[in-house]
């Protein structure tokens, strides 16, 4: 197989091993680029794409040219790569949408990675189709998503998007301006518990997957009682591995 891992390891075991993954939230932000780098480097990936990307990618062009990458930026929105402040190629589509335009490179990414984008996407299986479609042989994908049955995210699937919106502005008021743009959320298959999503990775046809769960959010920061029962379900639901009740998690794939 291309890309074979110098020391024959699982995804999963190089997320443990190398980039150190813990089942904690704050790691789940820390610990993406390490993770997205680890796979890199044990697989030897050098040709990445960026899936919902938007205006802000996740590494720098001085930071792929460091690292070897060749790295495409694609969002399904041509305003936010057109906001993008530094220069990426881009490519602008769907992930869960028809990919047979010539343009779109099949078989061509070593590395494909999204961060908070899977909850916004309708049908997250022709996603997974599609980005097995994109990958090289051997290449990797991870998505980092919030997951259901987290109860910001169950609320906020369950509410009608006008007063989600009205919540978060309420309570946080961080969605003004230009950064403040709210996509809508779906949440398809954007669950922790690995039984949930694996079945589907492997009828897809990936020769190895895994699905990494995190525990805590932050949503409840200014609302003490909530809070404090919140946190409580959580370190609970983290020390018995009850995936279902995680707040965000990374599906690992590999072709
Ligand atoms: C919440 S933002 C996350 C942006 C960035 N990944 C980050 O972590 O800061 C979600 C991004 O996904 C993009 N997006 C939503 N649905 C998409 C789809 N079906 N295909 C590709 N991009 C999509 C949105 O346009 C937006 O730029």
């Amino acid at each position: 197989m291309p890309f074979e891992s110098a020391s024959g390891r699982s995804l999963k075991n190089v997320l443990i091993q190398d980039a150190g993954y813990t089942p904690y939230e704050d790691w789940a932000w820390q610990g993406y680029r390490l993770a997205i780098l680890a796979f890199a480097k044990e697989y030897g990936l050098k040709h990445l794409m960026e899936i919902g990307g938007g205006r802000r990618p996740l590494f720098t062009p001085e930071e792929c040219a460091a690292h070897g990458f060749e790295t495409t930026i694609n969002d399904i929105s041509p305003v936010e790569l057109e906001n993008m402040k530094v220069i990426f190629p881009t490519a602008c589509f769907d992930i869960s949408g028809d990919i047979s335009s010539p343009e779109i490179k099949k078989g061509h990414y070593d590395l494909i990675y999204s961060r908070m984008v899977f909850e916004h996407v309708k049908d997250v299986e022709q996603a997974w189709k599609n980005i097995y479609q994109l990958l090289s042989p051997g290449g990797v994908a991870i998505a980092f998503y919030p997951t259901l049955y987290a109860l910001p995210f169950l609320v906020n699937k369950l509410i009608p998007e006008s007063v989600s919106t009205k919540i978060v502005d309420m309570l946080y008021g961080f969605r003004k301006g230009e950064n403040m743009l709210k996509f809508p959320a779906y949440y398809d298959h954007c669950y922790g518990d690995a039984k949930k999503v694996e079945p589907m990775l492997k009828q897809i046809g990936f020769s190895d997957t895994a699905v990494m769960p995190f525990y805590g959010h932050d949503y409840f920061k200014k609302l003490p009682v909530l809070r404090e029962i919140d946190n409580a379900i959580h370190d609970i639901a983290r020390r018995k591995n009850l995936a279902s009740l995680s707040s965000y998690a990374y599906a690992v794939v590999r072709k």
